[in-house]
């Protein structure tokens, strides 16, 4: 597996290519990264996977500074999982002068969910990948299902932009008790870590519920919400929309997603759960 960290050694090495498949990620990698580079290798070659931490898309009280960098350990994960070729940039190659032109995403995208508390986020995580499909060239990329609205802005940049590039959507792995895998569950104390499966149990809960016949959706939602805050979570959102459009489900909607982001002690985990809605009953 090759290690580059200059945008001209990239260009050099994917020279002439037309079936690169691309994980771009943060580094900090786990098993979920793993299973995003085998599913790559299902729709190309070679595989591409880029390590920068964008700090374009960290606000200014956010762990841009702490969040873990283990390039190391995270090509020995890469290599071990098949990937051909690691993008591992500078800060201060990929934004070489102040970036004075950035991608803005919709407020109804950008401020929503994630980006209600998280301002210029999602500008941030478009700009960059922009940024990297311009110098991967890649045409399949792979983007987790985890990072459900991130998803979301990426399939409307490619539309919106007319990137030729096709976006296949990894599913989230879990840990035995449920808890996503993330990143950021490094930042748990032995403590949290046992608590942190709450938050996929009361999604599943709701999820559940709406299988069973509910529709009360606010009511859902904020039951879920109290649930989790008396048992000591910060919650952000919990949330139902439509998973295709990521809008409030309507009368035409037939697949959901649930949603929720919560602080537990200082570290913020999202997770999600998208599923059939099951037909009314005539
Ligand atoms: O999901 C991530 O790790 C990041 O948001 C991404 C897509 C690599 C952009 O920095």
């Amino acid at each position: 597996m090759q290690v580059i960290q200059t945008v001209a050694e990239l260009r050099t090495a994917l020279a002439g290519q037309t079936r690169t498949a691309f994980v771009p990620t943060m580094g900090n990698l786990h098993a979920g990264h793993a299973s995003l580079v085998t599913l790559a290798k299902q729709h190309g070659t070679p595989v591409v996977a880029s390590i920068f931490v964008n700090p374009l898309q960290f606000g200014a009280d956010e762990d841009y500074a702490r969040y873990p960098r283990s390039l190391d350990a995270d090509c020995e994960r890469l290599a071990a999982a098949g990937c051909d070729l690691v993008f591992a940039p500078a800060a201060a190659d990929l934004y070489p002068v102040p970036q004075t032109t950035t991608v803005r995403v919709a407020e109804s995208l950008a401020s929503d969910l994630c980006g209600a508390s998280r301002p210029g986020h999602f500008d941030g995580v478009a700009t960059v990948v922009l940024k990297l499909f311009n110098l991967v060239q890649p045409q399949v990329a792979v983007f987790g299902k985890k990072d459900f609205q991130q998803w979301h802005v990426i399939r409307a940049l490619v539309q919106q932009f007319n990137l030729p590039v096709n976006i296949v959507a990894g599913v989230t792995l879990r840990d035995a008790d449920g808890l996503a895998l993330s990143s950021r569950n490094g930042y748990l104390d032995a403590a949290e870590r046992l608590r942190a499966p709450q938050l996929y149990q009361a999604l599943a809960a709701g999820v559940d519920a709406i299988q069973a016949g509910e529709r009360d959706y606010a009511q859902l939602t904020a039951t879920t919400r109290r649930h989790l805050n008396m048992a000591g979570w910060r919650v952000d959102y919990i949330a139902l929309r439509d998973a295709d459009t990521l809008a409030e489900p309507g009368p035409a909607s037939t697949r959901l997603v649930m949603l929720g982001a919560a602080w537990l002690g200082r570290t913020r985990l999202i997770d999600n759960i998208d599923f059939d809605l099951p037909a009314c009953k005539s």
